[in-house]
């Protein structure tokens, strides 16, 4: 307690992945990380994953405006200290930093149907702790945990079992309860049930894990890339299709093979048209990721009856559903380790976006700080 006054008051310099404009490589740089402010907790990450919305913001939305940033959002740490008025966290306490809030207070955060919370900007792209060189460096989604510290609001951060190993939790700040959630939460998939997921990123492969949780008999895999069946079958798939080796619509294939549909279908591309295709192959329910561009479909695929649903961070309620989703790890109820493929350390991080531009691998996961 002696030293908590000294460490709010200073500022810390360390290593970051600076990214200063879009599409060009990362830069390892030195930046300073404010101490934090009333309610926020500054944060050691000691590991991150790469997931494709870092690469998305750095190579194919590259919209100026956010920029320079330090990216990464899946991640795990060790709160390092705390600002005025934070009564939840203590320094030592393992954390996964949160994009989606959950102040608990809000309209939203008391209704059972959302986990968006009216607090959702906090930290968001205007505000940072971060300089580099004299500039104000952004903070990604709010987390850039490509970074050794970052500054969250504690209604952005979920407190873990201290046993949980951190390299492999970290996968929970994002794809993994994305994916899984998009299944279980979103789509509410039913036992004996019949279920499509396009794309076998690790948000596909936690959507499949979250199909067989729930009891799905038969789970399609599709993915443009084959080599991604053998993981597909490991999290539960039963069947797999590349739209590549049809010469018709992917949709039309699944309705054939099922008789006029799945009951459910989980989009986790984030491509257009495929969520298009996925609304159209349902025989029922269905759904997952978003991007900038418009959706349509025709009306008639909708007045049949199929329901199409948004889903962020597989609906879960972020504080309250991470630590279980960390028990649930614990308890060998879902997987964690299958998902990462590669190992790396920060300055290897422009590696590790090659590495899955390329489709070569499900989850990299940094090593930020030793712990
Ligand atoms: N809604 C959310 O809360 C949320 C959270 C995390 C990620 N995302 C989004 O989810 C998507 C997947 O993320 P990821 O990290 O798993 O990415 P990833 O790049 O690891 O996986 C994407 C997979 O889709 C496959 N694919 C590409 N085009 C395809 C097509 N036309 N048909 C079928 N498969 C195709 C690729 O081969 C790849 O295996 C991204 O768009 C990401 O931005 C959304
Ligand atoms: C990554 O490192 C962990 C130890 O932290 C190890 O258990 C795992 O096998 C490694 N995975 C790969 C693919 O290298
Ligand atoms: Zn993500
Ligand atoms: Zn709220």
């Amino acid at each position: 307690a002696t030293t908590e006054g000294e460490l709010e008051n200073t500022v810390i310099t360390c290593r970051a992945a600076v990214a200063w404009e879009p599409n060009k490589p990362m830069v390892m740089e030195e930046i300073q990380v404010a101490p934090p402010q009333a309610e926020e907790v500054r944060i050691k990450i000691v590991a991150s994953a790469v997931c494709h919305t870092d690469l998305y913001h750095l190579f194919e939305r590259m919209h100026k405006d956010g920029f320079p940033v330090v990216l990464g959002h899946e991640a795990a740490g060790v709160v390092e200290s705390v600002g005025p008025g934070v009564t939840e966290f203590q320094p030592g306490d393992h954390v996964i930093p949160l994009f989606v809030s959950q102040c608990r207070e809000c309209r939203f955060c008391k209704n059972p149907k959302t986990n968006q919370s009216e607090r959702y900007d906090v930290m968001a792209a205007t505000e940072s702790r971060f300089t580099c060189r004299g500039k104000k460096v952004l903070q990604f989604m709010g987390t850039s945990t490509f970074s050794e510290y970052t500054v969250m609001n504690q209604v952005s951060v979920a407190k873990i079992d201290p046993t949980a190993p951190l390299d492999k939790v970290c996968l929970l700040g994002c794809g993994v309860c994305t994916g899984f959630g998009a299944a279980v939460n979103t789509a509410q998939v039913e036992p004996g049930s019949t279920c499509a997921v396009f794309g076998l990123g690790a948000v596909g492969l936690a959507a499949v894990m979250g199909c067989q949780f729930a009891g799905a008999k038969k789970i399609f895999a599709v993915d443009v890339n084959p080599e991604k069946f053998e993981k597909a079958k490991v999290f539960g798939a039963t069947d797999f299709l590349n739209p590549k080796d049809y010469d018709r619509p992917i949709s039309a294939v699944l309705a054939e093979l099922t008789a006029g549909g799945v009951d459910f279908s989980l989009e986790c591309v984030g491509n257009v048209e495929v969520m298009c295709s996925g609304v159209q192959c349902e025989g029922l329910g269905g759904q997952c990721a978003g991007r900038m561009d418009d959706v349509a479909t025709r009306p008639i695929v909708l007045i049949a009856g199929r329901t199409w649903k948004g889903s962020l961070f597989g609906g879960f309620k972020s504080k309250d559903g991470v630590p279980k989703m960390v028990q649930a790890y614990l308890d060998k109820k879902v997987k964690l380790d299958e998902f990462i493929t590669h190992n790396m350390s920060l300055e290897q991080i422009n590696e590790a976006f090659e590495v899955m531009k390329q489709g070569k691998c499900i989850r990299t996961v940094i090593s930020v700080s030793p712990q």
